[in-house]
C-alpha cells in the first residue's frame, strides 16, 4: 500500500478488547470514518486521518516499519515487543504519546484451581505457557525463579488442561477466562492499559500539524469524561468557602443574580467526579439551586 504523506494513519485493534474503545475515542475527537465490514482500512471522511484495522500484536512492528504513524495498543503488547526487540538490537520503534483511559488489565500468573500454591517459589521447575515470553522471563529473573517458558501464539488458557504447561502467564481483565478454565491467579506480573504510540520515523510537516490537533482533541476527550459543569447560587459572603468545596474546579465565574444583591451565581468546570456528598457539603455551606451538567467537549 502506498502511503499518502499528507494523511495520518492510525493502527487500531480490528477485533478484541481495545477495538470499540479505540474507535470510540477517535470518533469523540470528531473524526468520521467510512466503515464497511471486514475492512482493513477506513478512510477519514472529514479529516486527513485514516484507520488501519489490524491484530493488536502486529501494531508495534507496523509502527517500526512505518506502515502507520500512530497506533493504539495495550502497554502489555508494546512492552513485550520492546523487550524482545531490545534483546535483538536495542533500537526503538516508537514513542509513547499518551496513556489512554481504557483497556485496563494485568498480565498475571495463573495455575489450575486444584494445584496448591504457597508462594512464588512454587513456580520453580514449572512450565509456564504464555504469549508474553519476554515480560514473563523478566519477571522470573527479577524474582530469582527458574521456570520454563512455553511460548504460544494463542489459547494459552487451555495449556494446563492439555498438559502442555503447569501454569500460564496471560492477560486478565474481568477474570472470566480464568474462571471458565478453572484457573486461579497467583501473581501479578505487570499492570497495563491502552496507550497511543507514535512511530519513531519522522513524519511530514503537514502530518505533524494534524497530530498536534488530534492530541489536543484526545486530551480534551480524556478530560471530558469525568468533567462536569456546576452552576449554583451562593451568598456573597460564602463565595470563597463554597468555591473551595467544588471538586477540581479552576477559578469559577461569578455572575450577579438579578433581584438578589446579596447573592451571586457561581459557574465552574470540575475536572473531577462530582459526588452527591460534594453537593451536600455545598448546600451546607449555603449554596442553593445547584445544577451539575455533563460537559460534551473541551479544548484546553
Ligand atoms: C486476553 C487473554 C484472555 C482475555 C482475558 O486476550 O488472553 O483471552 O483477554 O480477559 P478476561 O479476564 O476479561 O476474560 P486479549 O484480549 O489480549 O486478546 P488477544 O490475545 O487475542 O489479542
Ligand atoms: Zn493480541
Amino acid at each position: 500500500m502506498v502511503r499518502d504523506p499528507n494523511r495520518l494513519s492510525i493502527a487500531v485493534q480490528k477485533s478484541g478488547r481495545l477495538s470499540d474503545e479505540s474507535i470510540a475515542l477517535l470518533k469523540r475527537c470528531g473524526i468520521r470514518f467510512a466503515f464497511s465490514k471486514d475492512q482493513l482500512f477506513c478512510y477519514g471522511e472529514n479529516l486527513p486521518i485514516d484507520l488501519l484495522l489490524v491484530r493488536d500484536d502486529d501494531i508495534p512492528q507496523l509502527l517500526r516499519d512505518n506502515v502507520c504513524d500512530l497506533g493504539i495498543v495495550g502497554q502489555n503488547v508494546a512492552q513485550e515487543y520492546a523487550l524482545s526487540n531490545a534483546l535483538r538490537n536495542g533500537s526503538s520503534a516508537y514513542t509513547e504519546l499518551r496513556r489512554l483511559d481504557f483497556g485496563y488489565c494485568r498480565l498475571a500468573i495463573a495455575i489450575p484451581e486444584a494445584l496448591p500454591f504457597a508462594d512464588l517459589d512454587d513456580l520453580n521447575g514449572r512450565r509456564i505457557a504464555t504469549t508474553y515470553p519476554a515480560i514473563t522471563r523478566r519477571f522470573l529473573d527479577e524474582n530469582g525463579l527458574s521456570a520454563e517458558i512455553v511460548s504460544l501464539s494463542g489459547s494459552v488458557e487451555i495449556a494446563p488442561s492439555l498438559g502442555t504447561a503447569d501454569a500460564i502467564a496471560d492477560i486478565v481483565s474481568s477474570g472470566a477466562t480464568l474462571r471458565a478454565n478453572k484457573l486461579r491467579e497467583v501473581a501479578t506480573v505487570v499492570q497495563s492499559s491502552a496507550v497511543m504510540l507514535q512511530s519513531a520515523k519522522p513524519m511530514s510537516a503537514a502530518n505533524r500539524e494534524f497530530l498536534d490537533r488530534l492530541l489536543l482533541r484526545i486530551d480534551g476527550a480524556l478530560q471530558v469524561k469525568e468533567s462536569k459543569y456546576v452552576m449554583l447560587h451562593a451568598p456573597r459572603n460564602a463565595v470563597e468557602a463554597i468555591s473551595r468545596l467544588i471538586p477540581g474546579a479552576e477559578t469559577p465565574s461569578i455572575l450577579p443574580l438579578a433581584g438578589h444583591p446579596d447573592k451571586v451565581a457561581l459557574h465552574a468546570v470540575c475536572t473531577e467526579t462530582v459526588l452527591w456528598e460534594h453537593l451536600e457539603s455545598l448546600k451546607e455551606a449555603g449554596a442553593s439551586s445547584i445544577l451539575v451538567l455533563p460537559v460534551e467537549k473541551m479544548l484546553l
